[in-house]
């Protein structure tokens, strides 16, 4: 039985720890902190979770926050987690970071895409890149874990069979994302009212997004060579849900058919409990993993054309953030990996 913490509690992914947490039998919630000015206890900002937790969300104080807990997650916005990792990592504590802070090795890529100073390369160079999938054994004994981004989760899970065994052109990916309004996290801004995004659809941040250099990163280490994608994120008037619809060449002398395409992921990810590949003609619903930690992916080839097209749907505060991140706690702990999460 471990003591955790939850810091960013009253956020979206915040929210969604504690709910994930409350039902894992190894865990207790010892400490919730905000940006809040009053002290509150957390079942009076979240009225579902009465009966169920007694801990009053505060403002962030690093001894409370060491003292009472074995392992954090930090649900921040990217820029916070960067102010109090480096305090937090002098002494013995593990931790688990949603925010961006300690996603991208470059510094410089860093500073273009959130606009903001980084001024800790050193716990940036031993983070571990949380996606259990690909770096599992780095997990389990890492101080400092960076969780995935939403999108770059699906794309990466998309495309990791293909690019590890060098069956596609690496310079012509096409990747059309949408996410429901969660995403952009609970702030009050008008773009993302209620009566804005209701019944919408638009993309935003064409080529710029900063979700790109994090693929780009991730899919060059799995193709052991630079690969830049096209990447167009779209806003989707549903509250949770990521769905990725990604196009790639593969080699021309492969002409691989569906049948061999599926089996081939199906190989890839036979010990994953959280990657779902369809039968062959099946599509891939935001339905089916909203509320889970699951990755469903469906693949389809066009050999006439050398064309793939993988669709790929999570849930962003799922296997994009929460679930991902209790995936990675239990990695850590040495916890059963689906425990509380299937
Ligand atoms: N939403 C998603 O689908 C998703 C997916 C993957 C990763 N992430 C990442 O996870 C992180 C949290 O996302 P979110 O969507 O949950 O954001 P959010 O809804 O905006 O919540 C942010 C949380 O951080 C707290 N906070 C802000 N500044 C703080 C400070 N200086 N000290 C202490 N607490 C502070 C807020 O407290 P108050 O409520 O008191 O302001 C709130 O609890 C972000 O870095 C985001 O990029 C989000």
């Amino acid at each position: 039985m471990i003591d955790v913490g939850i810091i960013g509690a009253t956020g979206y992914a915040g929210e969604e720890l504690i709910e994930i947490l409350l039902r894992h039998p190894e865990v207790r919630i010892k400490y919730l902190a905000a940006k809040i000015e009053k002290a509150s206890p957390i079942d009076e900002i979240f009225p579902k979770f009465k009966n169920k937790i007694d801990v009053v969300c505060k403002p962030f104080n690093l001894r409370s926050a060491l003292s009472k807990s074995k392992l954090l997650f930090l649900a921040l916005p990217h820029t916070v987690s960067l102010k109090i990792v480096p305090k937090l990592l002098k002494s013995n504590i593990r931790i688990i970071d949603l925010s961006a802070d300690y996603r991208l090795k470059n510094i410089k890529t860093y500073e273009k895409f959130y606009q903001a100073k980084h001024k800790d390369g050193k716990n940036l160079k031993s983070a571990v890149y949380g996606l259990p999938e690909i770096y599992r054994n780095k997990i389990k004994k890492a101080k400092l874990i960076a969780n995935p981004g939403c999108y770059p989760t699906a794309a990466i899970l998309s495309l990791a069979p293909l690019l590890a065994c060098g069956e596609i052109n690496q310079e012509e990916i096409f990747i059309d994302a949408k996410s429901g309004a969660t995403g952009a996290g609970r702030r009050a801004e008008m773009k993302y009212f209620f009566s804005e995004i209701n019944e919408d659809i638009f993309a935003y941040k064409i080529n710029m997004h900063q979700h790109m250099p994090e693929i780009n990163q991730e899919l060059s280490k799995l193709a052991t060579a630079p690969v830049e994608v096209t990447f167009v994120p779209h806003m989707l008037s549903v509250n949770r849900g990521i769905l990725e619809t990604i196009y790639v060449k593969q080699d021309k002398k492969l002409k691989l058919e569906n049948k061999k395409l599926i089996a081939l992921y199906k190989n890839f990810y036979k010990k994953e409990p959280f990657v779902r590949i369809k039968p062959e003609g099946e599509s891939v619903h935001i339905k089916d993993v909203a509320h889970t930690n699951f990755c469903d992916i469906s693949i389809t080839s066009f050999p006439k054309q050398d064309l793939v097209i993988i669709v790929t749907a999570i849930d962003n505060l799922g296997k994009g953030a929460a679930g991902q991140a209790v995936q990675n706690m239990n990695i850590m702990m040495g916890f059963p990996e689906q425990m509380s999460l299937a």
